[in-house]
């Protein structure tokens, strides 16, 4: 099998945005897409085949690995389809409602010997990346606190996004990709998870959260979103002992700050403020903060499917493995259980 042959299922937002993104990679080609919409259907390049329904399209040959790219609830049944129909899969993330449906998912796949992984591009995202750089390579010292920060400004959320029982809000949505980052990033175990999600201006769905991770090597991660924040920005702070990391913007505009010495016993200097006389919040006196640039990456989300390909090939073990997902889907719960407690989750999983 040298080349992947792609079915998608789901041909919307995502499903188009992945009949691009193919066209650009070598040794994967689009063969048909499937939708319950005929009108998603319409204007489809010529040699693209095109079905109404994925039982159809699992019965073409010509298909060795089926996308997965319709609403979140119909995963589970779209998963073990395909794998009952010896297909690869590539599901869209959130790949499951729970971690209870993606065992069975992972049961399916296994019963059926098929590649099973799920669309998580953004570890592939640059500022993603230059953070685990910063990370990896301890550029800032023994690290305390991670800071993942994404606020906007639409507030609404749209289409079926609305709707609980469709896996809607904003947990399903971009929650799956923050978190998956910070386990990607942090090479420890969790030892406890604090959250609170919020439905700040829609009615049945979350639209700001903050999850609160602390690992058992002493980082802890804070990740915060909200939809109507109305300060938009992409944001990321890593406080070490040697320096701190920031980065604004999801390009990765950001840099290192560092002090020109150690401020160990430094003797108190008295400041007025609008807030009164303080000795540790003044202004920094000249010379004492260094700026560095932060590392280059270059990565793009064509990366998630090159990878794939080799994985398909059997060069290179999978980036996204099932045991990753399966722990995203478990902080997922943990995190829901915290915010309808308002407790703190013991949770033992681990990283990486
Ligand atoms: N990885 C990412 O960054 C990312 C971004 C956006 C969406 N997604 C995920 O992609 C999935 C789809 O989201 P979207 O925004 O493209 O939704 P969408 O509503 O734009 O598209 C879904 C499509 O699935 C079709 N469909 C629904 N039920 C079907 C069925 N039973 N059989 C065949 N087709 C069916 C609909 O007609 C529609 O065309 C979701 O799981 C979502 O979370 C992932």
């Amino acid at each position: 099998m040298a080349e992947v042959k792609i079915g998608i299922v789901g041909f919307g937002f995502m499903g188009h945005c992945h009949a691009d993104m193919l066209k650009t990679i070598d040794d994967i080609k689009l063969v048909a897409v499937a939708d319950t919409n005929s009108n998603q259907l319409k204007e489809i390049p010529e040699g693209i085949k095109t079905y109404s329904c994925i039982d159809d399209m699992l019965a073409d040959a010509d298909i060795n690995t089926v996308i997965i790219s319709t609403p979140n609830p119909s995963h589970l049944e779209m998963v073990e389809k395909s794998a009952n129909a010896k297909k690869n899969i590539i599901c869209e993330k959130p790949a499951a409602m729970s971690v209870a449906q993606f065992d069975q998912m992972i049961k399916a796949a296994k019963q059926n010997n098929v590649i099973f992984t799920v669309h998580q591009q953004r570890r592939w995202d640059k500022d993603y990346q230059i953070m685990k750089k910063v990370y990896d390579n301890r550029l800032v010292g023994d690290m305390y606190i991670i800071k993942s920060q994404l606020y906007g400004v639409n507030g609404n959320m749209h289409d079926w996004h609305v709707f609980p029982e469709m896996g809607g809000g904003m947990l399903f949505d971009w929650g799956v990709h923050l978190i998956d980052q910070i386990l990607d990033m942090v090479d420890s175990e969790v030892d406890s998870l604090y959250a609170d999600v919020r439905n700040v201006i829609n009615k049945d769905v979350d639209d700001y959260f903050k999850i609160i991770l602390k690992f058992k090597n002493k980082v802890m991660a804070e990740i915060e979103l909200g939809t109507y924040y109305l300060t938009p920005k992409r944001a990321w702070f890593i406080g070490g002992n040697k320096g701190s990391a920031l980065i604004d913007g999801f390009h990765g505009e950001g840099k290192i700050v560092r002090t020109a010495h150690l401020l160990e016993n430094v003797p108190g200097k008295i400041t007025m403020t609008a807030a009164g006389p303080t000795r540790s919040f003044g202004p920094p006196e000249p010379g004492l903060l260094k700026e560095e640039p932060l590392p280059e990456v270059n990565v793009s989300h064509r990366d998630y499917f090159t990878h794939f390909v080799k994985a398909f090939k059997k060069e290179e073990e999978l980036v996204i493995k099932a045991d990753q997902v399966r722990r995203v889907l478990s902080v997922m719960d943990a995190v829901r259980k915290s915010a309808k407690t308002g407790e703190a989750i013991r949770f033992e999983c681990k990283a990486r």
